[in-house]
């Protein structure tokens, strides 16, 4: 629904409306060539996680400097391959930093992710990135070691990189984090970005607590304008919002194939499954559930599976209007992480995307074929 994404790139910028704010879509949430354009219109940048993303990126008429390639644990060799591409480097750990200054010098810059190991509030360790033994960026006590680069090889720091992530779930703790990076940046006389990375969560459905960003900018402001006071020189502030920009955007539409009952539960099984959305079996994500054939139909409790031959879980136990074979329901906030983490398993296809803009619906991406999922095969071995 662009619609659903022009509000939300606008609700994220109105929040800070005082400071130089630029906003990198993290398209890993959602890769489609259409979705990247339409960030591009609303005038997001973009944060890549490959070089494929970056060259989708380029395609769609992003400029180079607009994105920031933020790869973690790859062979140096794609770290040059995004300097080529002309692509803001986001380095993420020694090895890779220490090649960086050897080849670069002063010539290119870089950001440095960090891991700044403050308080969080996650409630799982799948989402819980700042603590030590998180494999994301560079440790505090190892930014001597940055230092070192910067003194012997010229190394020309113009970055320092947080993913916020879990740290973002109340003005308060945001700060705490914010005011970290603040005393760190400091110590790098090059910088021209702040850059607070990901993680803004949205209202899924399940009641659990979401940060207001017009709370967090209020609160943010002035404290980033204090630090851009002191540092001497303005600096701009980025997020890399991926779900906060798209996850509310999209719906996954399934059918209810089969409803029958085993032992004391009733089963919906639908013609989807976690090859399509892996969320709820990966994360124990919620996902809002409704039934578009029959929304006002009696609450009934479900368990809603997918047709995976293995345990297969959309929703355990949930309270939704009756069911019938046939049925289309919409499993909700699907537009991040939905299609981009779905899969061939069972060699079944991934689904069609569909855009609707302005009234009007349009196939963004076709579904699978049979021949998609044998195209890239090298036809039947005989030996
Ligand atoms: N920046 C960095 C460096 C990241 O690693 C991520 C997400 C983002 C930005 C965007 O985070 P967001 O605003 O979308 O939360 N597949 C999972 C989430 C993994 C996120 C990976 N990194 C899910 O389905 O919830």
């Amino acid at each position: 629904d662009a619609e659903i994404i022009e509000r939300q790139v606008g609700a994220f910028k109105s929040a800070f409306p005082n400071i130089d704010l630029d906003v990198k879509y993290a398209c890993k949430s959602n890769t489609n060539l259409s979705i990247l354009k339409k960030m591009l219109e609303l005038g997001t940048g973009l944060d890549t996680v490959s070089i494929n993303e970056i060259k989708m990126g380029l395609m769609v008429g992003f400029k180079p400097e607009q994105i920031v390639f933020t790869p973690n644990c790859v062979d140096f060799s794609e770290i040059v391959e995004g300097v080529e591409l002309g692509v803001r480097i986001n380095i993420e750990n020694l090895p890779n930093l220490e090649k960086f200054a050897e080849k670069y010098g002063n010539s290119v810059p870089c950001f440095v992710r960090l891991n700044p190991q403050v308080h969080s509030q996650a409630n799982s360790d799948k989402v819980n990135w700042w603590h030590k033994q998180s494999k994301f960026g560079i440790s505090l006590d190892q930014l001597p070691e940055v230092q070192r680069l910067v003194e012997e090889k010229g190394l020309k720091v113009n970055g320092i990189h947080i993913h916020s992530s879990s740290v973002i779930m109340t003005p308060e703790v945001f700060l705490e984090g914010a005011k970290t990076v603040f005393d760190i940046a400091k110590q790098f006389p090059d910088l021209e970005f702040l850059d607070f990375g990901g993680g803004i969560k949205v209202e899924v459905g399940d009641g659990a607590p979401v940060i207001d960003l017009q709370d967090l900018g209020k609160h943010f402001e002035p404290a980033f304008q204090a630090f851009c006071k002191e540092y001497g020189k303005p600096i701009q502030l980025w997020f890399e919002p991926g779900r906060f920009l798209i996850a509310e955007a999209g719906m996954l539409l399934v059918t209810a194939n089969v409803v029958k009952r085993n032992g004391d539960t009733m089963f919906v099984g639908t013609d989807s499954g976690f090859n399509q959305l892996i969320r709820p079996m990966l994360y124990d994500a919620y996902h809002e559930i409704l039934n578009l054939s029959n929304p006002e139909g009696q609450l009934q409790k479900y368990t809603v599976v997918g047709n995976i031959c293995e345990i297969d879980n959309f929703a355990i136990d949930r309270m939704i209007p009756e069911v019938k074979e046939g049925d289309v329901l919409a499993l909700m906030t699907a537009g991040s992480y939905g299609f981009s983490m779905a899969s061939n398993y069972n060699s079944r296809v991934r689904p069609m995307e569909v855009m609707v803009e302005n009234g009007k619906a349009r196939i963004i991406r076709n579904r699978d074929s049979f021949e998609d999922l044998i195209r890239t095969q090298d036809g039947l071995w005989n030996g």
